[in-house]
């Protein structure tokens, strides 16, 4: 299951996937997608990470599908998720959510050998205007990003479209953690950085399949991670959020594999 051979590479390493190869995505990145609209009515305050992340692992198994975190690098879990300065990689466990936590949830599941990733932000009980601002900004970013996905341009000009938005509205891209090429594998070229100048980077082409997964912060970009292993937050505290879809690249722009199937990708289902 764990190697890709099909199509071709190019001369960056990328995957070039045939026009069937869309069809498998797709039914990833919908099955991913459709187990965030539902964990919509499991966030609330009292209720802990570890729950949400069982309901998750649940539902995976119902789906007849694999998750692709459990065992992924010795990680347990069907979900990363990420309370306010955890920027990502947040374990699930016995915290309990409080009032005003804003939360990542990460997903990614195997449906007949094709991976679905995506993440997005939900909230516990009352959304503050700063908290509310970021989600908005980094949500924005996101489809600013795929928006400049079509053949010919760059991957440099994704990075670019998401940073100078962030650093207008005054917010900081994290430079340490990025998207990803992914198929029939988890993680594959190129790396897809959420910053960058415009036409630099690999071409894209019709048949890319990648990750865009932007992290904004209120603060500063520095991060770190803790001891244990995963969980990485962002050095001075400030509140972080990441929103993430699959995507692939078609003859005259993108499609996203991972739409919510219900519309409700934003938190405020706007
Ligand atoms: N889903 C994450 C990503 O967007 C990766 C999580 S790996 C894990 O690439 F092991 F932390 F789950
Ligand atoms: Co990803
Ligand atoms: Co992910």
């Amino acid at each position: 299951m764990n190697e890709d051979t099909r199509g071709r590479l190019t001369r960056d390493g990328i995957r070039i996937y045939s026009e069937a190869d869309y069809a498998g995505m797709h039914k990833a990145g919908a099955l991913a997608a459709q187990i965030l609209d539902e964990v919509a009515e499991h966030v609330f305050v009292g209720q802990t990470t570890g729950a949400i992340d069982a309901f998750i692992q649940r539902r995976v198994e119902e789906e007849n599908a694999v998750s692709a975190t459990i065992g992924y690098k010795g990680y347990q879990h069907a979900s990363c998720i990420s309370i306010n300065h955890v920027v990502c990689h947040g374990i699930p466990g016995e915290k309990k959510l409080k009032d005003g936590d804003i939360l990542n949830i990460d997903v990614t599941v195997i449906v007949d050998g094709w991976f679905g990733d995506t993440s997005r932000m939900y909230v516990a009980g009352k959304l503050s205007r700063k908290a509310e601002r970021l989600i908005q900004v980094t949500h924005d970013a996101l489809m600013l990003g795929i928006e400049s996905v079509k053949p010919g341009n760059t991957f440099g000009d994704i990075g670019h479209a998401i940073q100078t938005y962030a650093e207008g509205q005054r917010m900081s891209v994290v430079r340490d953690f990025c998207g990803h090429g992914l198929g029939r594998v988890f993680h594959a070229p190129p790396n897809v950085l959420h910053y960058g100048r415009a036409g630099t980077g690999p071409v894209l082409e019709e048949g890319m399949f990648f990750t865009i997964e932007p992290m904004i912060n209120l603060g500063r970009p520095e991060t770190k991670v803790l001891s244990d292993d995963w969980t990485a937050v962002t050095r001075d505290k400030s509140l972080s959020a990441q929103f993430e879809h699959s995507v692939g690249v078609t003859s005259d722009g993108v499609e996203i594999f991972t739409l919510s199937p219900s519309g409700k990708f934003h938190p405020t289902y706007g």
